[in-house]
């Protein structure tokens, strides 16, 4: 595989991020936006972790200074030489000057079918509204949240007696087979991209 160098965004438990190690796809750098168990997979795995910490930026209030983390973020990314970003489960929404650093090269995975249910809550919101199927959803990340173009989709299905909790680990499980193939199927056409920063 062409030597492309993948920074993994994280929030949380990092199970689809052991997915993606365990799949092989070249990770070189775990950032996460708070303390939590994806830098222990990172570290477990021997990743570089960087942890760009909100409550040094405001908080999850109305003081937080996005535009501030987004460079922080944005200058982390570019000093370990990333050429793709995959973010997967991370909690903060970044400003535009990230998706000028790199255009069309980070992607996300969401857990419901988009355009329907985008946003935080997508499986309590698929659920609530009684849908007798959701899914997963991979997709390139704009500036406009869970909104950029579709690369892949797999339907989950709700089940009786379903929890948010339940829901939420059937789709990890579809998420954690969907993502690692989609971004190495992405990565597999990295020879044609127009910027060449991966070709070191
Ligand atoms: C995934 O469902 C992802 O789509 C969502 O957060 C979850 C991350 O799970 N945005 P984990 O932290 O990798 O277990």
């Amino acid at each position: 595989m062409t030597a492309v160098r993948v920074a993994v965004l994280v929030s949380g438990t990092g199970s689809i991020l052991d997915a993606m190690l365990a799949e092989d796809v070249p990770v070189v750098l775990v950032l996460a936006d708070r303390a939590c168990r994806a830098l222990e997979v990172a570290a477990a795995a021997g990743v570089a972790v960087e942890l760009v910490d909100r409550r040094a930026f405001g908080g999850f209030g109305s003081d937080f200074d996005r535009p501030a983390f987004t460079r922080r973020v944005t200058g982390v990314l570019e000093a370990h030489d990333v050429d793709l970003v995959a973010m997967a489960g991370f909690g903060t929404v970044l400003d535009q000057p990230v998706h000028d650093a790199f255009p069309d090269r980070i992607l996300n995975t969401h857990p419901a079918l988009l355009p329907a249910f985008p946003g935080w809550h997508a499986v309590a919101e698929a659920l609530e509204a009684g849908v007798a199927v959701t899914g997963c959803t991979v997709h390139l990340a704009t500036l406009e949240v869970d909104a950029g173009r579709t690369l892949a989709q797999e339907v989950v299905p709700v089940l009786p007696g379903d929890t948010v909790e339940t829901l939420h680990e059937r789709i990890k499980r579809c998420e954690r087979q969907l993502y690692p193939r989609v971004i190495k199927e992405y990565i597999s056409e990295a020879s044609s991209w127009p910027e060449a920063r991966f070709r070191r």
